[in-house]
């Protein structure tokens, strides 16, 4: 298991879980940029494992996963590479006339490393999946933030999805943690970013505790903007599961500023946030 820079501390449980020898590795950035990786060991041949998520610098992090694989390729022909969090996975189609469909050429680019496998965490969409053309498992996060939201003591709670794009992964929340779901209409302008909420007020949130489901928080402009709402609506607290916590510059304390009780996590992008192990769930998957 060679675990690279940005996911060192969930690859070295990884290989625990999974019973892999772990290989560190070093990075080294020269002043001018370009960067150098080294790993600490000859891995042995047999299957190896490269673990590093792809947040921000995303293509740096993007770039130190590929020569990752193909450095365990002079050791190995079966390589499966582990990106607990994909980015560029929003950018799967073209919106607007004349945009790169940039998942489909990092798919390319993953392929031409020579990588055999890739399992990836909460991808955005499951449309993103079909750019690969070699085998890509999309593993959920769900169960695992669900259990830890078990162990909290919230009053009715009621599960809310920010928009509609990830109704289905807030219903399969709510499925296992027993409540009911809700899905607001979240409108994003394609060329400036600006999120509204279009629903019409709502009576059911009023007095309960509320978890919203996301994939992802980047910004924290689709949380802010759907707390803010559900605000209105006299809901109890608010609490936000998701996935992929980037929480670009002080996103946390801009969403905690709109009223958000507690944001939880998960571990594929390291962070103060990000206290649910998805070690074990990916270990099944490889
Ligand atoms: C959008 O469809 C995603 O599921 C997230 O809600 C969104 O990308 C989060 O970005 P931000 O925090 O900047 O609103």
């Amino acid at each position: 298991m060679i675990g690279g820079n940005a996911s060192s501390d969930l690859a070295r449980r990884l290989a625990g879980k999974a019973k892999a020898r772990y290989v560190s590795t070093e990075l080294r950035v020269f002043p001018d940029g370009e960067s150098k990786i080294t790993i600490s060991a000859r891995p042995k041949k047999g299957k190896i494992v490269v673990v590093n998520s792809t947040y921000p610098p995303v293509d740096s992090n993007l770039l130190h996963t590929l020569v990752l694989i193909s450095k365990a390729r002079q050791f190995s022909s079966q390589i499966i590479c582990v990106i607990p969090y994909l980015g560029y996975a929003r950018q799967d189609r073209e919106f607007l006339p004349g945009e790169v469909v940039t998942l489909a050429v990092i798919a390319k680019l993953l392929r031409a490393s020579g990588v055999s496998k890739i399992v990836v965490v909460d991808i955005h969409s499951k449309l993103g999946l079909r750019h690969f053309g070699i085998p890509i498992t999309n593993v959920s996060a769900v169960p695992e933030l669900v259990n830890h939201f078990k162990k909290m003591r919230l009053n009715d709670p009621l599960v809310v999805s920010p928009d509609s794009g990830g109704a289905a992964r807030a219903k399969e929340f709510a499925k296992l943690y027993g409540t009911g779901v809700i899905a607001l209409q979240k409108q994003r302008d394609r060329k400036t970013g600006k999120v509204e909420i279009k629903t019409a007020n709502l009576d059911k949130v009023r007095g309960r505790d509320l978890v919203l489901v996301d994939d992802m928080i980047s910004t924290g402009g689709s949380i802010i903007k759907a707390t803010e709402f559900l605000k209105k609506q006299k809901c109890g607290r608010v609490f936000v599961a998701c996935t992929h916590a980037l929480l670009i510059d002080n996103a946390e304390k801009k969403i905690r500023r709109a009223g958000v009780s507690q944001i939880i996590s998960a571990n594929t992008i390291p962070g103060k946030t990000s206290i649910v192990d998805v070690s074990g769930i990916i270990a099944k998957a490889i």
